[in-house]
């Protein structure tokens, strides 16, 4: 096999991290920067600092191929092709936060034959930006799309990789589209501004289909029609296409939330109001709080009901808790008074730290114990495996709303449980057993 030409990934967070192991993988040495010790201690101790599945493996089996370290020194020496993947959290203005970025760029020496390329979400403008406080600094624009929870699948056969460059970079666009070569996936070419902006405007699209077959369901349950059924008829149609049409309790995690709101601001910025994405997020962050309305209906006033929330991350397969609707979802039950005791089979840790008031449960069923309702939040497997005519024994009331659409009614009615799902209709339940 040619020699590989070695990778540098500057921040070791989701992207970064997958985006190193994976590169080992293609075989390309790899060495990662990362500003915290202790992360990179227990990265090179052979530690897997997140929950992503294929993640451990690759970094187990791809191991001398890495280097972690905490010197930006070690890592211009030994690359010349620099990944950026720090993060760019909102700010509270809404737009995103850079000075991360920044201070990548201020460690970056001038006149260096060293390749910038961007992965981290930015702004469109942000490279401009830098290639106007760095001339002479090769800038590649190169947006990652992978999802948690299938990250190094997404990364391993990408549906397109997008590579954006200004005129002057076109060598550095062309190293940076071989590295992509081996993977399936059509190479797009593009200016910088306009791959910054196919990122933003992506996971906003995204972003708006959950909105809006989301409310599709809030309206499927006043008129008694069945949102599974009205998803799949719609995205039978090809224009449409049948993905992100599953309705529930509303988007989360590091990136829908952040770049919807980022592109907004960003339209707002330049004079522009982006109307259609203001809807986006107001409807999401009402269908974070419409269980609430659904317990009542059952429960009557939520004061000192005790109430079971199983799965707590934003989506199943991550320990991720940025952004995740039980975040607010607890907060408002614990608002009208009631008791909120949780499981997550992965991310209880990181929950606990952000949940302090809220119970957690070391099983499923020992948060369903004397509840007075459960509440799908993450669609994690094991709860399709339960055994839900047990989980109704231990149960106070066995009322289930299940935030994800995730269990067949029928199965969980024949448990014995009333049934709630987000824009399904369901009949009354049946005699036990039945
Ligand atoms: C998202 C994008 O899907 C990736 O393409 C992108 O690279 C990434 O953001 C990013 O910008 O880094 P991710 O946030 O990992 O990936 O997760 P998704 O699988 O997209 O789910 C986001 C949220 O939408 C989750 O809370 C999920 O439960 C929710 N969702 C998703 C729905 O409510 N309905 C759906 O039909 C799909």
């Amino acid at each position: 096999m040619t020699e590989r030409e070695p990778v540098g990934v500057i921040g070791v967070g989701w992207v970064g991290l997958v985006t190193a192991a994976c590169f080992a993988e293609l075989g390309h040495r790899v060495i990662a920067r990362d500003i915290l010790p202790e992360k990179v201690a227990a990265l090179s101790r052979g530690e897997t600092t997140i929950h992503e599945p294929g993640l451990e493996d690759l970094l187990r089996r791809n191991a001398e191929r890495i280097t972690f370290t905490t010197e930006m020194g070690e890592l211009l020496d030994g690359a010349r092709l620099l990944f950026v993947c720090v993060d760019t959290p909102p700010t509270y203005s809404g737009d995103a936060d850079l000075s991360r970025v920044r201070a990548v760029v201020e460690e970056l020496p001038e006149g260096s034959d060293h390749v910038l390329i961007m992965k981290s979400t930015v702004p469109a403008g942000t490279g401009e930006s830098i290639r106007r406080d760095l001339p002479g600094l090769a800038y590649v624009s190169c947006p990652e799309f992978l999802k948690e929870g299938t990250a190094v699948e997404d990364f391993m056969h990408p549906d397109r990789v997008v590579v954006g460059a200004d005129p002057g970079d076109e060598a550095a666009a062309d190293a940076v589209a071989g590295l992509y070569e081996p993977l399936p996936g059509e190479i797009l070419r593009t200016d910088v501004a306009s791959a910054e902006m196919i990122k933003l405007a992506s996971n906003a699209f995204l972003a708006t289909k959950i909105s809006f077959i989301n409310e599709i369901a809030n309206v499927c349950e006043e008129v008694g029609a069945d949102v599974g059924e009205v998803a799949r008829g719609m995205g039978l149609d090809q224009r449409i296409g049948s993905s992100f049409l599953r309705a529930g309790i509303g988007y989360g995690g590091s990136c829908f939330p952040k770049d919807v709101s980022a592109l907004k601001m960003l339209a707002g910025n330049t004079g522009y109001h982006f109307q259609l994405l203001t809807a986006v997020i107001e409807v999401n962050e009402l269908q974070k709080r419409r269980v609430v309305g659904k317990l009542e209906k059952h429960l009557g006033s939520l004061l000192g009901k005790r109430i079971a929330l199983l799965g707590l991350a934003f989506k199943a397969n991550t320990d991720d808790m940025r952004e995740a609707s039980s975040l607010v979802l607890a907060a408002r039950l614990q608002g009208e008074g009631a008791e909120v005791v949780a499981y997550d089979p992965v991310a209880a840790g990181r929950a606990a730290e952000l949940l302090e008031s809220v119970e957690m449960a070391d099983s499923a069923q020992a948060a369903l114990d004397g509840a007075d309702a459960a509440v799908i939040v993450t669609e994690w497997p094991e709860f399709a495996e339960l055994d839900w005519k047990e989980a109704a024994g231990r149960m106070a009331r066995p009322l289930l709303v299940d935030g994800r659409n995730f269990l067949d009614p029928a199965v969980v009615q024949a448990a014995g449980f009333e049934y709630e799902g987000i824009g399904r209709t369901v009949g009354a339940p049946s005699p036990a057993g039945g």
